[in-house]
């Protein structure tokens, strides 16, 4: 049996207090979702949908797919963009979505990337944190929760070898 870090519920409330401190954050201000796939896809629609329930409904959301792992759980530490923004974000307000920041190198090469495209502001959260495994320094503005350790983890969007990702709760592999 898998060991489960957090329940569907304790994600769910998470999910609502990141969205009400966002929503206040960016209160008066559009704001444009950059959800990283595949592993950021269900957190950003969630976040998106809390986000509307609170009343901050001027949000649109746009994805960039990123390869960054060839083998199951090593770093190839070289990212690249395999599908870009379909939207032009110069002098918008953005918050950058990943699912985990694990070594750090491609929310550093992502971010790197979208400042390139002089947004007014970049901002970036991730769901998960693994400050154990951290290589490179990147400035992560919100987190949803940290990881003692390294475990490899399933669920909510994350994936062992492409499955798990439907799992409602996060579970260590
Ligand atoms: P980083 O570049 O090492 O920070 O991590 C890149 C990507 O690896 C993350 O965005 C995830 O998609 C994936 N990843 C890292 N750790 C895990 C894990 O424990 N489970 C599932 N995917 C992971
Ligand atoms: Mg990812």
């Amino acid at each position: 049996m898998s060991k489960i870090l957090f329940t569907k519920e304790q994600i769910q409330k998470r999910v609502g207090e990141l969205a009400a401190q966002i929503a206040r954050d960016y209160d008066g201000k559009p704001l444009i979702l950059v959800s990283v796939l595949k592993g950021s896809f269900i957190f950003a629609s969630d976040l998106l949908r809390a986000m509307y329930e609170q009343g901050k409904s001027d949000v649109i959301i746009d994805f960039l797919t990123v390869a960054s792992y060839g083998v199951r759980t090593q770093s190839s530490k070289a990212p690249r963009i395999v599908c870009d923004l379909t939207i032009d974000i110069q002098e918008k307000h953005v918050l950058l979505i990943d699912d985990i920041f694990d070594t750090g190198h491609t929310l550093k090469f992502v971010q790197e990337h979208l400042l390139q495209k002089q947004p007014a502001s970049l901002k970036t959260l991730v769901l998960l944190e693994k400050p154990a495994r951290r290589e490179v320094e990147v400035k992560i503005d919100y987190v949803g929760f940290t990881l003692e350790g390294s475990p490899w983890v399933e669920g909510y969007g994350l994936d062992s070898a492409e499955l798990g990702r439907g799992r409602p709760d996060i579970v260590v592999k």
